[in-house]
């Protein structure tokens, strides 16, 4: 049977649910700004964010450091346009949308202060060229937060652990409504395992994760496993 492939920019018009009502993405979401919060970044340093989506960190990133300029990069142009309108709407100035896959983009060696990638890299056609670029375009001294989903998802538990936490929070009727609501979701989800399982998407371990980071060059700061034991961060250094 041939690989489904998943459509980005059909999954781009109901992304928003997970930081709408998804725990496990807010609190991902929430995690990620606590680990870098201590970041100094100095006026007109640029920070990159890497198969950035629909902005929900890129936007996030612009806000916490408005005299930062932030690069919300992604090859997808539904994801793109959702953020585009997103930031319209909350008038941010400082952030810039750039319409290109990892593998076509390029920046000057040196000339970023920090670059976070969130649930991206694993979808790269090459993550570990991807991770080299990322070494190259950092300052020396430059910092990056990497999360990437590593493990197949077991859908049944997945399900199971939101539908619970939907009845507690909104009742039987909602959580029927969030569900319908989320098909869209579920099944753009269901090709992202599929092209994991056949070996399309890269998934790894905890350790083969921090040792590919650190084979390209970075210095390991701090790191762990999250979202429910399926992604994998490392909060890294370029020496
Ligand atoms: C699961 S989403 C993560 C989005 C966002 N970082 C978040 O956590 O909400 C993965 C993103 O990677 C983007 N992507 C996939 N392949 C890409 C590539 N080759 N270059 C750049 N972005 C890519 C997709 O368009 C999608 O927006």
């Amino acid at each position: 049977m041939k690989t489904p492939v998943v459509s980005w920019d059909t999954y781009a018009r109901k992304y928003d649910m997970l930081i709408q009502y998804n725990p496990f993405y807010q609190r991902l979401h929430r995690q990620v700004f606590d680990l870098i919060k201590d970041w100094q970044i100095d006026n007109d340093n640029t920070i990159l964010d890497l198969g950035a989506g629909t902005g929900n960190y890129s936007i996030r990133l612009a806000q916490q450091f408005p005299e930062a300029q932030v690069i919300h990069a992604d090859k997808d142009a539904g994801m793109n346009e959702v953020a585009h309108d997103k930031m319209i709407e909350k008038g941010i100035e400082n952030l810039s949308i750039l319409e290109s896959g990892v593998e076509e983009m390029d920046f000057p060696a040196g000339s970023l202060e920090a670059v976070i990638s969130i649930h991206a890299l694993y979808a790269f056609p090459d993550p570990v060229e991807a991770l080299q670029k990322i070494h190259s375009w950092l300052r020396k001294g430059g910092k990056a937060l990497l999360v990437d989903a590593g493990r197949v998802v077991n859908v049944l538990d997945w399900q199971l652990a939101l539908a619970w936490h939907f009845l507690r929070e909104y009742g039987p009727a909602k959580t029927w409504q969030i569900f319908r609501e989320g098909k869209e979701v579920s099944r753009q989800n269901a090709y992202i395992r599929q092209m994991q399982k056949d070996g399309v998407f890269w998934t790894h371990s905890y350790e083969e994760f921090e040792q590919t980071v650190r084979e390209c060059g970075f210095e390991i700061l701090d790191g762990g496993i999250t979202f429910r034991g399926v992604s994998d961060w490392v909060l890294v250094r370029k020496d």
